[in-house]
């Protein structure tokens, strides 16, 4: 039944307790990625988009329900998705270069030969010349690009990617999502993209659960039609703002509602 799931996350909730007060910040998250599926999670401020995404990582553990991979129970797990966090979490004593392949050296990689791939990939992403310098020089847009960067390198078939393009400027942030997607259309991961930004979420993927504020359930789920590779012209189609607008009226539902 659930064979070509690369993610199943089944009847997921998490709480928090802080000085005696209980929150529920997740009450019953379902949902899935399938094997090469683009999925973006939209949802506001404190909804638990991040949490999820923790707790898929195996670094936060649920209250309750399983997060399945592959088939596998996994909750709890670590090391099993490439994850790049809301917040860069560069090590500042590491020079860019090192930075990137921390995942693929943790992995077990060969230092030289991620050195290589590193090399190969950060003037691609704009960060030629700064090989070897430390986080620091770098601008918020530019350190967000290194985290996605060592997220995309480390090779596992899921990445879950939390606001990856948040610091970036408009046009920057188009550059992204278009090599984004070339990236993804070429290698076909699974990836869940938490994002803001209705548009962003249209554009990319391929799914979107739309989820309501705390204590957190999935409000609905939309379908992305278009086809792939995709092009920006979708985003100016009348089927677009459609959807843009449907998107916006569940979110804001899901607003009157709680
Ligand atoms: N370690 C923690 N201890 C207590 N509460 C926490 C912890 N981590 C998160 N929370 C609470 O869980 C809720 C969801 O947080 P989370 O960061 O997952 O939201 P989010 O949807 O990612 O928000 P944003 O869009 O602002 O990034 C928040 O109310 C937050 O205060
Ligand atoms: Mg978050």
């Amino acid at each position: 039944m659930t064979h070509n799931k690369k993610l199943i996350l089944d009847h997921i909730q998490k709480s928090y307790s802080d000085k005696g007060q209980t929150e529920i910040v997740l009450k019953d998250i379902s949902m899935y990625v399938e094997q090469g599926e683009f999925v973006s999670l939209i949802g506001p401020s404190g909804s638990g988009k991040s949490t999820i995404l923790q707790i898929i990582g195996g670094l936060a553990a649920p209250t309750a329900g399983y997060v399945q991979l592959d088939n596998q129970m996994v909750t709890g797990k670590r090391g099993l998705i490439s994850y790049m966090p809301q917040a860069d979490c560069l090590f500042p004593w590491r020079t860019i270069e090192e930075n990137v392949i921390t995942a693929l050296e943790v992995a077990g990689s060969k230092r030289s030969d991620a050195l290589v791939k590193a090399r190969e990939w950060l003037p691609k992403i704009g960060l030629g010349g700064y090989e070897k310098k430390l986080p620091q020089v770098l601008s918020g847009g530019m350190r967000q690009r290194v985290s996605f960067l060592r997220a995309l390198l480390s090779e596992q078939e899921l990445m879950c990617l939390d606001e990856p393009f948040g610091a970036l400027d408009a046009l920057t942030r188009l550059d992204m999502q278009k090599w984004l997607l070339g990236i993804w259309e070429q290698y076909q991961r699974s990836v869940l993209f938490v994002t803001h930004s209705i548009e962003e979420a249209l554009f990319l993927s391929d799914r979107i659960y739309v989820l309501s504020e705390k204590p957190t359930i999935v409000l609905d789920e939309f379908h992305v039609p278009w086809e792939r590779p995709r092009d920006s012209a979708v985003t100016i189609s009348r089927e677009f703002q459609q959807l843009k607008q449907a998107i916006y009226e569940s979110m804001q539902r899901g607003h009157d509602h709680s």
